[in-house]
Order: C-alpha cells, then structure tokens, then sequence
C-alpha cells in the first residue's frame, strides 16, 4: 500500500537563514502564498525570537495563510517558545517547532550542557509548547553525530511529554544514505509509540547527499520530509523539495509513496523563490533547472521526437512548465486578459487587475508576442510598486566603444524629482553612479545577473541585482525588453528595500542633501 510523505518546507526559515538571503514580509508572505497553492503539507515561516521581523513575518503568514500547517522554530527555552505561540496562535494549525542539539560535540561546545541536562530541557520545552497546542514537533539537532541510545531515550521522552512529530536531522550533512536510512529504522524500531508520531527528517546538503538520505530515510519509514524550493538553506543548503517531491512521484513502483504536492506549481515555485531571493537556478539542476528538459544532441533529439519516453522520465507538463503560448498581444482587451490569469491560476483584486492590466499593455505596445512567462514576469516584478518611495522618471544613455558611457537618469524621491548624470565603465555602471550621486548615498553592489526569461529577439531580460549596506543585503530584481531599463529598475527596487526595511535608511531631506552638494 502506497504511504502519504508529507512535506514540511521550510524555506523561509532554514532557506532564508542562507547568507546573502532577505526577504521582506511581502515578498515572504508571496512565497507563503505560493507554497499553499504547492500544496505543502507545513510551511515553516520563520523563528519568531530570532527578529522583529521573523516575528512579523510569522505572525502575518499564519493570519493570511489557511489550509496549511505553520510551524515556528524556537529553541527549547521557554520565552523562545512563548515569542513562536505568540506569532503563530491566530492560525489554522499552528505547529511549535522546538528543539535541541544532541550530538557529544554540540552538548559539550555548542551548549555547556551533559546529556541529562539536555534531556531535561528537551522535556521541558515539549511539555511547555504542549500546553499551547498538540501539533509540537522535536528536533534533536546533530542527530545524526548523536549517539542513537541517547536519541532513543530523547525521542522516547519527548513523545511521553507531548511531542506529536519527532525530527532527526543531519544537520552537517554528513551521513551516507545507508547510514542514515539504517539510523532512521533504529529510531523506529525502538522508541515506545513511532505508530502514533510522525518520523521526520531534516537532510543538509554539505556532502551533496541531501535528497539521497531524505528519500532513504522515506524507504526507512520516515513520514515526513524537511526541505526547501531549490534545495536553498544554510551553506550548502537543504534537501530540494522539487528533487524530493518528483523522485516520489517518478519512481512509485520503487518507493511506493506520494504527496499532495501539486506538482504543476512546481515550476512557478521554484522561479518566484529564486527571483525573490535572487539565487538563480544553475541550468543543470534536476527538475527545475532550464535545461532538465531540454535535449541538445542529435541522437536524444531524434529519439525524443519518436517517442517522448526514450529521454524522458517525467514530462515538463508535470512540473508545470508549458511550451510557450502565444497567450495575448497588444489588440487583446480586458476580458481576454482577466481569463487569462484566472486560467494562469491567480486570483487578483479588481484594483491588482486594472493595475497590471495597465502595465501589460505598456509592454504589449513594445513586444508583438506576449507569453505566459512575460504575465508572470510583471506579476512577479510587484503590484505594490506605488507604495515605494523611490521611483523611476526617466533615463537616457549614450554610449559606444569610442566615446565614454553616459548615463542621465531623473528620480522621483518620495514625490520629489531628482536628477543626475555620470559616466561609468558601462551603461549599466553609468546608470548606477548617477542614482546614487543623485540621491547622495553609497552602496556597495554585491552581485549582477542578467537573463533573458522568454524567447525571440524581443525576449524580456529579467536583472536581478544584490545590494549591501552594513551587514544587510537587499535584492531587486525587474524585466523589461530593455536590459538597462531592466538594470535601472531592479537598483531601484533594492534601494527601495534598503529604505522601507523597519528602521532603515534615514534619506537626508533633498534640502540639506542639495545644500551639502
Ligand atoms: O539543521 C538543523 O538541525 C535544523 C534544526 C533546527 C531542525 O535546522
Ligand atoms: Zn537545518
């Protein structure tokens, strides 16, 4: 009999604890949103002690996101579990997510803690978090570096105290399929009541093994696998989701196992993660990347064209990615484009419609075929642009291998307009320099990537750029036909973050900026 696996994501928790990764409450609450229409079974939005805006974010995906599970991270101390209760209590099905190392090396570095004493926090922590709600997951950090008696009697107290799930997770991504998969088996052989809890796993990537061992732990008995959307987490990162999800999906007959997964949002998922976080896809990565289903070479090509299933073990379809469409061009009215994206699967206010149906038809006056890549991409660049305090006006450069690159650019600073001119070592460059004189600050730019996200030679180039002031990173991102406006924007969009995260950049008033020049 096939066995449901659910999936636990934790994206914007152990994802977002990558270095490099920001998200902002919306753009966490869009990525919540996405993840339920995925079809997650829990959607671990944050560690509530960790930051205010953890807190927040918390707390605003469990009001706004239903039929799904959210959990909270928090250490197994009482205020930590108080803080994730807080933001998680207005939800469906909250889940308090406490845990606590257990390997020798963690007891004795990490915490200054024996075995006993760690086994008393652990049951003090589920018998706290129990007294809130019955959905109380454990976790015994370094599991798989931990001596498996201790684990048994951890788990074992732990189920006794209240914990409905029970995690073993290979934090360091250190195991071996088979070790963990014969780790996980002796977990469930022996403590008292695993017929009754959920077995769960939490596989990092180190070792490049994360995937392998989830899907061992599932052959194991797991019934729950921990992972993110592109496999994003901590150094080397977490067990991919779509890696995971599909391996089930494709080879039943050997696992003998499924998920709700939706997997024709798999695709969608995995480029609304990626944008937003700007950690692109490599090209080559299973499922998801750009070219899992694409054939190069003759022999494959050939062979593809005669029967589909020669090189291919699963069909683009099934993720979600569709043979560009010519869906809409710039006769296409109101109607045609509001069916569209309900069949697209969104559902938009009147006021988000009548907004991008406005931005649609700008580019629809510049780009003869529109796709469904291109709705998604203005969808993706934000409706809530109005709110920012930053604005493009205008730009213009000039530029040629004989001349130096110029750029001008005219702003609008919370309705002030602003305006400025530089060269630089390229239009891009140029364009950069002359928004920052003009607003008086200094940034440092961390990383530039360029690519084109539809197909011709009106393709639509989707920037994303990655600023840092302090030890805080802030990513915008934006397409357009023209990969300078595109390049513009996306800055505009990550100085708009830097401005409007809690308690951020104070901007000198244009006055006192002006007289300083
Ligand atoms: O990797 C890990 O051990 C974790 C725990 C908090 C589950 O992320
Ligand atoms: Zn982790």
């Amino acid at each position: 009999m096939e066995r449901k696996i659910n999936i636990f994501d934790t994206t914007l928790r152990d994802g977002e604890q990558s270095a490099g990764v920001n998200l902002n409450i919306s753009e966490k609450l869009k990525i919540a949103q996405q993840l339920a229409k995925l079809r997650v079974d829990v959607i671990e939005a944050g560690f509530p002690i960790a930051s205010e805006g953890d807190f927040e974010a918390v707390k605003t995906i469990s009001r706004e996101v239903r039929d799904v599970s959210v959990a909270a991270l928090a250490r197994a101390e009482t205020k930590d579990i108080d803080r994730a209760w807080e933001a998680l209590k207005t939800g469906q099905n909250p889940r308090i997510h406490t845990f606590i190392a257990t390997s020798d090396i963690h007891m004795r570095y990490k915490l200054g803690l024996s075995p006993e004493e760690v086994l008393e926090k652990a049951v003090m922590a589920v018998k706290y978090a129990a007294g809130f709600t019955k959905n109380v997951e454990f976790s015994a950090e370094d599991a798989f570096r931990s001596d498996p008696d201790f684990l048994v009697r951890i788990f074992d107290e732990a189920v006794k105290a209240g914990a409905s799930i029970i995690n073993i997770p290979d934090t360091v991504g250190y195991a071996t399929p088979e070790e963990f998969g014969a780790l996980v088996r002796y977990i469930i052989d022996r403590v008292q009541n695993t017929g009754q809890v959920e077995v769960s796993v939490h596989c990092h990537n180190d070792l490049g093994m994360a995937v392998a061992n989830s899907l061992a732990a599932v052959q194991a008995g797991a019934t729950q696998v921990e992972c993110t959307v592109n496999g994003l987490g901590e150094r080397a990162g977490n067990a991919a989701l779509e890696e995971i999800v599909m391996a089930l999906n494709t080879r039943k007959d050997h696992f003998s196992a499924y998920t709700a997964i939706n997997t024709r949002q798999i695709y969608r998922t995995s480029r609304l993660v990626s944008s937003l976080t700007g950690f692109p896809v490599q090209p080559n990565k299973a499922v998801v990347g750009i070219n899992a289903f694409a054939h190069e070479s003759g022999i494959h090509q050939h062979g593809v064209l005669q029967e589909k299933t020669t090189y291919e073990i699963m069909t683009p379809e099934s993720i979600g990615l569709t043979v560009n469409s010519i869906v809409l061009g710039k006769h296409s009215g109101r109607h045609a484009f509001e069916d569209k994206l309900k069949k697209m699967g969104y559902q938009m206010t009147r006021e988000e419609i009548n907004s991008l149906f406005t931005k649609f038809k700008a580019l629809a006056d510049r780009k003869k075929n529109i796709y469904d890549e291109d709705i998604e991409a203005l969808i993706d660049a934000g409706l809530d642009t109005e709110k920012r305090p930053l604005h493009l006006d205008y730009f213009q450069v000039s530029c040629g291998n004989n001349s130096h690159p110029t750029s001008a650019v005219g702003l609008v600073y919370k309705g002030e307009p602003i305006h400025e001119a530089c060269i630089g070592n390229g239009p891009v460059d140029a364009s950069f320099k002359a928004i920052e004189k003009a607003l008086g600050i200094s940034v440092i730019l961390e990383d530039y990537q360029i690519k084109s996200i539809t197909e011709g030679k009106d393709a639509m180039g989707e920037v994303i750029v990655r600023i840092s002031e302090g030890n805080r990173v802030f990513t915008g991102r934006a397409v357009s036909i023209d990969v300078i406006e595109a390049s513009i924007k996306a800055y505009i969009e990550a100085l708009n973050k830097m401005f409007m995260r809690p308690g951020g950049h104070i901007m000198p008033s244009l006055e006192t900026r002006k007289e300083a020049i």
